[in-house]
Formats: structure tokens, C-alpha cells, sequence
């Protein structure tokens, strides 16, 4: 499969002749999840946004972001993040040959999220604030340097995530529209991303965005200063795209509920252990948003959007899973040990 841009070109504000930097992201798996279905009385899809280049849904924007940024003969790429977007902007930068900078909130992103930055040769920074503070920050050093904010407020990364939306429409067909599409919302750029998507596709399931019960400010009505919760990805307490991720909600007839951090990583743990599908913390929220609030009546067919890889966050696996079974090298003690 071709990237995005050359997959979605005619959609998209790219020109045959601009540059493209891809890592030739999307098409992403689409994948049935039969036992999460039975639990929740409905058809429910499973979109692996973890199975994109740097292992979130982030790619879709950035090569939009970042071939944008080369066209406009940008030399520098910024961003502020919560760990995933660092990653993609760095891997997409080193692709352009362009200098990237990503601003994190100190000690509060997974590892791998990290690894992936400093591999790329990002200049990390870390903050001692946290995500809003440090957004609110590149928005104004963007403004006075000349470096490419490639956050999603830059409209370059709605317009490539909006083409999550044409795939899931693609891939069931024009006839099986979906009812609902279930989305973790942290700065709320993402549910904004797939609602223009599903309407420029001339469909309208309902959005139903969850947010961690720790750091819910749209489920509040108002920001959240000190947000917390062990889903690092969506920690995040003024969401820059508030106002777009309300009406998608309200338009499409759709909610934003909280769900807490237990909730969270029970569909977490159970979503590994029974469909065989490892997401990170943050993606576990569209899952256990169904499983606590149900299906909307008259839903039948639903896609939950799992954002990342569970790999990005080593840590929080290893504190949630099992433990390994130490063993000495002879037939006897292995025997035992397998049978358990
Ligand atoms: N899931 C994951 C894995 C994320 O990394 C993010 C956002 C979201 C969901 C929420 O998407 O912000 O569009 O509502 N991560 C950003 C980052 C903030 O910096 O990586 P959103």
C-alpha cells in the first residue's frame, strides 16, 4: 500500500508535484473482535493505529504535517506531546532531513515513546510542566521563531487523520456504514480528525470520545489543571481542539464519558489477553468506554480506535501482567514448569 497522501491525494491539499515524506502510513488493520462484540451486544472493529510506522495513529497526521512544513521550505519542526506525536515527529523529520524539537512533560511518558525521539535524533526537552503547559509554549516560540508547529493545531495533521475515516468507510463498504466509532480524546484532536473525515465520506455514526476520569475536562465543562491518570497519552487538562470534538459529539448524537484508570486498564489487560490485541494504556480507553457505558441504543456496529502500541509503554505492561516463571535447566523442573 501507498502513504496516505498517495492513497487519499484527490482528498487531501496536496498538489501532484509537492513533496511527500512518507513512511508510507495507514492502511491499517481493521480487525473483528468477536468476544469484545458479545460483551457489549454489537458488531465491533478493532483499527490498529498501532500497526502505523511509529506505532500510533500520530503518522497519519505527520506526513501531512511534515511534507506541508517542506513545502513551505520550513528547516525545523516542533511540537509539544505527550509522547506519541514526539516520536512521529521525530521519525518524519530525520525522513525530511529537517531538525525536530519535541517538548515533553518531565518523567511523564512511557519509554518507548521516549526511545523512539532520541533514536530519531530529536532534540528532546523535558518540561517541568506538563502537557497544556507545555503546548501553550511551542504555540508562542512558533510565533516568534521560524519553526513549523506540527501539534494538531496545525490543520495539515486533522486533514491526514481524517483519512482513518475513509479507510474504515472503504473497508466495509458504502452499504455497511458504521453506527458508532468509540475514541480516546485527550487534546481532542483525533475524534475532530474522524468526524471531518466521516463527513467528507457522507456518513455519520455517533461519536462517542472518552476521556480518563482523572483528566476529563470536556466530560467537566472546564479545564483540569493538575490532570492525572496512568494513561500518560491522554493527560492532558485543556484540550486545544475543545470546541471542534463538542460539536462532532453533539452533531453526530454522540457522548464524551469519563472512564477511570481501572476501567481503563482491566479493558487493557482483557483486550491482550482474550482478542490477543496489545494497545497502550490511553488506546484501553475507547475499549472500556464501551464495556462501562455500553452501546448507545440502536447501535449495532461500531469501530473503537485503538490509538498505539502497546509497546510504547513497557512499563505499565510489566506492572499489570503476570509474572515470568524462574526455572532450573533440567527435563524434571521444565516439565513442571510448562504443565503449570
Ligand atoms: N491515544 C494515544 C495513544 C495518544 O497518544 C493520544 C494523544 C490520544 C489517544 C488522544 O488523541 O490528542 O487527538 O485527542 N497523544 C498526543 C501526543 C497528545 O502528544 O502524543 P487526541
Amino acid at each position: 500500500m501507498p502513504g496516505l497522501i498517495d492513497r487519499y491525494r484527490d482528498r487531501l491539499p496536496f498538489a501532484p508535484g509537492d513533496p511527500v515524506v512518507s513512511l508510507q502510513e495507514g492502511s491499517t488493520p481493521l480487525v473483528r473482535a468477536p468476544r469484545l462484540g458479545e460483551r457489549v451486544g454489537a458488531e465491533v472493529y478493532l483499527k490498529i493505529e498501532g500497526a502505523n510506522p511509529t506505532g500510533s495513529f500520530k503518522d497519519l497526521g505527520m506526513t501531512c504535517a511534515v511534507s506541508d512544513a517542506v513545502r513551505n521550505g520550513s528547516e525545523a519542526v516542533l511540537c509539544a506531546s505527550t509522547g506519541n506525536t514526539a516520536a512521529s515527529l521525530a521519525a518524519y523529520a530525520a525522513r525530511a532531513g529537517l531538525r525536530g524539537a519535541v517538548i515533553v512533560p518531565e518523567g511523564k511518558i512511557a519509554t518507548g515513546k521516549l526511545a523512539q525521539a532520541l533514536m530519531h535524533g530529536a532534540r528532546v526537552i523535558a518540561l517541568r510542566g506538563n502537557f497544556d503547559v507545555a503546548l501553550a509554549l511551542v504555540r508562542e516560540v512558533c510565533v516568534r521563531q521560524p519553526i513549523a508547529l506540527v501539534n494538531s493545531v496545525n490543520p495539515f495533521r486533522i486533514e491526514g487523520q481524517k483519512t482513518a475515516a475513509f479507510e474504515i468507510v472503504d473497508e466495509l463498504g458504502p452499504g455497511r456504514p458504521i453506527d458508532a466509532l468509540s475514541i480516546p480524546v485527550g487534546n481532542a484532536g483525533n475524534i475532530t480528525a474522524y468526524w471531518k473525515g466521516f463527513q467528507e465520506a457522507g456518513q455519520a455514526p455517533r461519536m462517542l470520545g472518552f476521556q480518563a476520569a482523572g483528566a476529563a475536562p470536556l466530560v467537566h465543562g472546564a479545564p483540569v489543571e493538575h490532570p492525572e491518570t496512568v494513561a500518560s497519552a491522554i493527560r492532558i487538562g485543556n484540550p486545544a481542539r475543545w470546541e471542534e470534538a463538542m460539536a462532532a459529539m453533539t452533531s453526530s448524537r454522540g457522548a464524551v464519558r469519563a472512564v477511570t484508570d481501572e476501567q481503563i486498564l482491566d479493558a487493557y489487560r482483557w483486550l491482550a489477553a482474550t482478542e490477543g490485541i496489545f494497545c497502550e494504556p490511553a488506546s484501553a480507553a475507547s475499549v472500556a468506554g464501551l464495556l462501562a457505558h455500553g452501546v448507545p441504543d440502536g447501535v449495532q456496529r461500531v469501530v473503537c480506535v485503538l490509538t498505539g502500541h502497546g509497546l510504547k509503554d513497557p512499563q505499565t505492561a510489566l506492572l499489570q501482567a503476570g509474572s515470568v516463571v524462574p526455572c532450573e535447566p533440567e527435563l524434571d523442573a521444565v516439565e513442571h514448569a510448562v504443565l503449570g
